[in-house]
């Protein structure tokens, strides 16, 4: 069905100024965030795909990345409709980011391990936790980890290779990465876990370094952290400010270029006794750029709009608020997820004040005829 926002105005010209990532020129402050569309064929993309990514730069997108592409290891995904990075899926990758080189875009390739998530084995993870008290799959051995890093450099390579502007290394919503970052789901012994966030950065610290030292200096590196878990809404990496900005100094002289710090809602306040959002918190803590993200243009987040709930616009009021937190210096560029989806145009709408001609999305627009299943579709009842 299709809905129409109110046509009432807010100046988002502030947003329409070019930025730069390590000597990537992007022409505005509007990034589209990874986001998954079952798209592949055992890991392949379809050559839908490289339509729709070239659709969303014709409409004004500053910055695409792409949906999470699992890492070349036995223990990253067996889901067929997942996308893949590998050499079985380099010329189809190459195809999309020739789309999007062609019209005049930028786009970065993301790196994702799904972790303690996956169903069936070889499932790997810190301690064998999917959350506190769900076991699932094994610790990943010390020889585990040298090779999941090794398959995150070859995947970064490999982006680089077929004209990736960039990576981003995916370390959030409750997938492997952020699964080391997260106390509840690391409870290793070694020098990766524990109750110090110094321990449980270290695996994806060195992840970045190792890309780091593989792609050279001028290729830029994103980093996409959350609190939140998408089998836990109230999860915190960091409990801390103190914890947070420890963090993000390891992972900046890693090799980090850019933040994006992944929230529900982009203006919900991250500890009590201030405003900021942890886009806000994270750009007060690090020169890096960054870049926030949550339901931009929207009343309702992506997990509770995935189980029922209907998201509605919030129009020139939500676009208000985005634009005061940008001139108040939180973030540098802001994702927008769903509303992308649901209309190719949308950035180009809000620059020409057409507000009341954007096209709201469906959920069928958005996870298709999926039914989300497993531990996420457990922890929402
Ligand atoms: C269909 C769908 C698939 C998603 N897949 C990914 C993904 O592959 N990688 C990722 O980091 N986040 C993923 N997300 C989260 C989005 O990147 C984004 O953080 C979320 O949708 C919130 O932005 P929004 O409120 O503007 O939609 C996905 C979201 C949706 C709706």
């Amino acid at each position: 069905m299709v809905q129409f926002t109110p046509s009432i105005t807010a100046d988002t010209a502030p947003l329409f100024t070019p930025f730069a990532i390590n000597g990537v020129t992007l022409p505005n402050r509007f990034v589209m965030p990874g986001m998954q569309r079952q798209w592949c064929d055992d890991g392949v993309p379809q050559a839908r795909l490289a339509d729709y990514y070239r659709e969303r730069v014709e409409g004004g997108v500053g910055l695409i990345i792409t949906e999470s592409c699992a890492v070349d290891h036995p223990s990253s995904t067996q889901t067929p409709m997942f996308c893949r990075i590998n050499d079985a899926t380099m010329s189809a990758w190459e195809r999309c980011f020739d789309a999007v080189n062609h019209a005049g875009g930028r786009m970065f390739l993301q790196l994702w391990h799904e972790g303690a998530v996956r169903k069936e084995g070889p499932t790997l993870s810190p301690s064998g936790l999917v959350q506190a008290g769900k076991p699932n799959g094994r610790a990943a051995t010390l020889g585990d980890l040298e090779a999941i890093r090794d398959a995150f450099v070859r995947g970064a390579l490999a982006a680089k290779q077929i004209g990736a502007a960039g990576i981003e290394v995916h370390a959030c919503h409750g997938y492997l990465l952020d699964q080391f970052l997260w106390a509840d789901t690391n409870r290793r012994e070694d020098d990766y876990g524990g109750d110090d966030i110094r321990d449980r950065v270290r695996f994806p610290a060195e992840i970045v370094r190792a890309i780091r030292e593989a792609v050279g200096e001028r290729f830029p590196i994103s980093f996409r952290f959350s609190q939140w878990k998408e089998v836990d809404y109230n999860a915190r990496i960091a409990p801390t400010p103190a914890d947070l900005q420890t963090m993000l100094g390891i992972l900046r002289t890693a090799g980090v270029d850019v933040f994006h710090a992944s929230a529900r809602y982009f203006w919900v306040p991250e500890w009590p006794g201030s405003d900021l959002g942890l886009a806000g918190w994270t750009k007060s803590m690090t020169e890096a750029p960054v870049i926030a993200v949550g339901s931009v243009g929207l009343d309702t987040d992506v997990m509770d709009n995935f189980f029922g709930k209907e998201a509605k616009s919030t129009g020139a009021e939500g676009l208000r608020e985005l634009v005061r937190r940008f001139n108040n210096g939180e973030f540098d560029l802001i994702s927008v997820g769903r509303s992308l989806i649901g209309d190719a145009e949308w950035v180009n709408k809000v620059r020409d004040g057409r507000l009341f001609e954007i096209r709201m999305f469906t959920k069928k627009d958005v996870i298709g005829d999926l039914e989300i299943e497993g531990f996420v579709a457990e922890a929402h009842g």
